[in-house]
């Protein structure tokens, strides 16, 4: 099985780029850059990350982005994680990434798209990788404050597929960004957020009815609404689940308890993503691994987790029939269980 897991090919929908930040990477960045970072080495680093939920998470992780300073940073950091995409046999990413955290430190909108787009260009060319880039608004900062990124966006939206929502969902529901998605949607952008991840059903309700999303990230509290677990599977709205990111976070206790399989069992459109892979153990693959030896899915089920995936991504009808075959064709050679 491990070994059909690794071959499967896979597509991610759920990636935050910063997150993709690497201890190592960390420290030889901050050199570069003449940055002192509160770690004594990469072993100190990574001892640092246990997190007893999202905020304890989410502070380590902006501490981290501090030393992401010139293009080439933000290039080398998206170049990275598409090397690992290409050892995992992912063929296809979308990708977060949180311009606030670096506009508030005074590093200019443009040095980070152009450095994340260029590694995008070069990864399609170079290892046949595909991607979209989506941009998220930080929730627990304004309105105004996503307005102002929002127009900042405007003169590389040909480089944009669409708008996320990241950061504290306790607090900051949904509703406070009713209108900057309105204008993004206007402008041709599609919508996603993160909603049901930590916080109630009701974000996730929110997130469709009033920010229009296509997907949800994250979703898995849907549970707490038997009415609406039965709408999403209906509408086939899919959920970007996250499973070692809800494990570290403290989501569920224990893989064991994790919800997908019920999810998928129930014919929602759930996947399987990596989230913030440097912070939360592992790369794509060592989601689908891990998933494996807690919940013993079939290969059906995780080539439908994959094939999920395929429907719910951001492509034109040509691409994604592409994928399609690609994984038809692995699964009528791989795919007696
Ligand atoms: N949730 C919310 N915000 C985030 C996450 C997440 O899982 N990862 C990075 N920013
Ligand atoms: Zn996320």
């Amino acid at each position: 099985m491990e070994d059909f897991i690794r071959r499967l090919p896979k597509v991610e929908l759920h990636l935050h780029i910063e997150g993709t930040l690497e201890p190592d990477l960390m420290f030889e960045l901050a050199e570069r850059n003449g940055i002192t970072l509160p770690y004594a080495s990469i072993e100190d680093a990574r001892d640092a990350y246990h997190f007893h939920n999202l905020q304890s998470f989410l502070d380590i992780y902006y501490q981290g982005a501090n030393v992401l300073i010139t293009e080439r940073d933000f290039f080398d950091l998206t170049w990275s994680y598409l090397l690992r995409c290409k050892a995992d046999n992912v063929m296809h990413t979308e990708i977060f990434f949180d311009p606030q955290t670096h506009t508030a430190r005074g590093i200019d909108f443009d040095t980070v798209i152009n450095g994340i787009y260029h590694a995008l260009r070069q990864g399609e060319k170079e290892l046949g990788i595909s991607s979209q880039l989506i941009m998220c608004f930080l929730r627990h900062l304004s309105e105004e404050a996503a307005f102002d990124t929002l127009e900042h966006a405007k003169p590389h939206l040909h480089r944009l597929k669409g708008i996320g929502l990241d950061s504290s969902e306790l607090g900051h529901p949904p509703a406070k960004f009713t209108r900057v998605f309105n204008e993004a949607r206007a402008l041709g952008l599609k919508t996603v957020a993160h909603a049901g991840e930590e916080g109630p059903a009701s974000n996730i309700r929110d997130a469709i009815s009033l920010l229009h999303v296509s997907r949800v990230d994250h979703g898995v509290q849907c549970v707490q609404d038997p009415e609406l677990v039965k709408e999403l599977a209906d509408t086939q709205m899919p959920l970007t689940v996250c499973p070692l990111s809800n494990i570290k976070l403290r989501v569920f206790d224990r893989m064991e308890d994790h919800n997908i399989l019920d999810l998928l069992n129930k014919g929602l459109c759930v996947t399987v993503n990596s989230d913030d892979p440097a912070f939360f153990g592992g790369y794509m693959n060592d989601n689908f691994l891990a998933l494996n030896q807690a919940l013993s899915p079939s290969k059906a089920q995780l080539v439908q987790l994959t094939r999920n995936a395929i429907n719910a991504a951001f492509l034109e009808k040509d691409a994604r029939q592409t994928l399609h075959q690609n994984l038809d064709d692995f699964w009528v050679a791989h795919g007696i269980d």
